[in-house]
């Protein structure tokens, strides 16, 4: 079967990410990497490690990424991460921390053992900033060669951001990073916030998961009610929370479920446009595309197994 990596800022929805791979039968979780973005990396780790035991799967190792941009020396959350995913990232629902350590190895060198290990086989998913996966192409460029795919959350192609009217999160944490990776030659699909937001979950889906009477259906349900508490306030008009990272998850493990346009990105690093996603013209007529874009999603079947799948574990 097809393994899968994740790379995580473990907030709610990287949560639901987990969760949607963990459910999956067509791929096998072999690890979570930890980056930096609705949490602090080690904060981020911690909620991986838990949230792995109480789905029932603490065979999955979990390694500490990289915690700040290569740009930068520190990392600070945001006011608002914190607002939309709670200060502990889970939605400030307490559960259990794991009695597993991290790893020792490094998030980077497990991404590049792992993508000699299974070659095409291996699907990567970074939906934080993508500080690891740079990293690891700058120190094995080999590996860009090898990997089978790379699906990221991040950016938009068409509607405005939710950091500024050009910026995505994801992106704007590590612009550099995400332009190397664009640029790298590595097949990247672009799953953007402009149809990541038009998947919703509502309170009504997560009684589904509470109804179930397990401890992680009810966490799930907890989790993610105050993430929709949240949207309630920062954007009314959607009527649910936007289920960004488990579409990338579910579109790395089945393609069909969005529209593909093959074309070969950038990321703006300078000026008032810094951190947006963007046709790169120096490529544009370069008939070898290695980027595809999310452009539309089949939202019902989507969200339904997403319901249906995160409610079976
Ligand atoms: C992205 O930013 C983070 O807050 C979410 O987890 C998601 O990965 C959406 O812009
Ligand atoms: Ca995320």
């Amino acid at each position: 079967s097809k393994k899968m990596i994740l790379d995580l800022d473990t907030g709610v929805d990287d949560a639901m990410a987990i969760a949607y791979a963990l459910a999956s039968p067509e791929v096998e979780l072999i690890g979570i990497t930890g980056t930096y973005g609705n949490v602090l990396v080690d904060q981020g780790v911690r909620n991986s490690l838990a949230i792995t035991d109480i789905l029932g799967h603490p065979e999955v190792p979990v390694f500490r990424g990289i915690e700040h941009a290569s740009t930068k020396d520190s990392f600070e959350v945001l006011p608002i991460s914190a607002f939309i995913h709670g200060k502990n990232g889970i939605g400030d629902v307490e559960i259990p921390d794991s009695p597993r350590p991290v790893e020792e190895q490094s998030a980077v060198d497990f991404i590049i053992e792992a993508v000699h290990k299974y070659g095409k086989d291996l699907v990567y998913v970074p939906t934080g900033p993508d500080t690891n996966i740079a990293a690891a192409i700058k120190k094995d460029p080999e590996i860009v060669n090898l990997i089978g795919n790379i699906v990221i959350m991040g950016g938009a192609l068409t509607v405005p951001g939710n950091v500024n009217a050009w910026t995505e999160a994801n992106i704007s944490q590590d612009p550099e990073a995400a332009d190397f990776l664009f640029r790298s030659g590595a097949p990247v699909t672009m799953i953007g916030l402009d149809v990541t937001l038009q998947t919703l979950l509502t309170y009504k889906d997560t009684q589904k998961w509470r109804e179930t009477g397990t401890k992680s259906g009810e966490f799930f349900a907890d989790m993610v009610d105050f993430y929709i508490k949240a949207y309630e306030t920062t954007a009314p008009h959607l009527g649910g929370c936007g289920l960004h990272d488990p579409l990338a998850v579910a579109v790395a493990i089945d393609p069909t479920l969005v529209t593909l346009l093959d074309l070969n990105m950038k990321v703006d690093v300078e000026g008032p446009t810094r951190g947006r996603t963007i046709g790169d013209e120096q490529r544009i007529t370069d008939p070898h595309k290695t980027m595809k874009a999310a452009i539309a999603v089949d939202v019902d079947r989507f969200v339904n197994e997403l319901i249906e799948r995160i409610g079976n574990l």
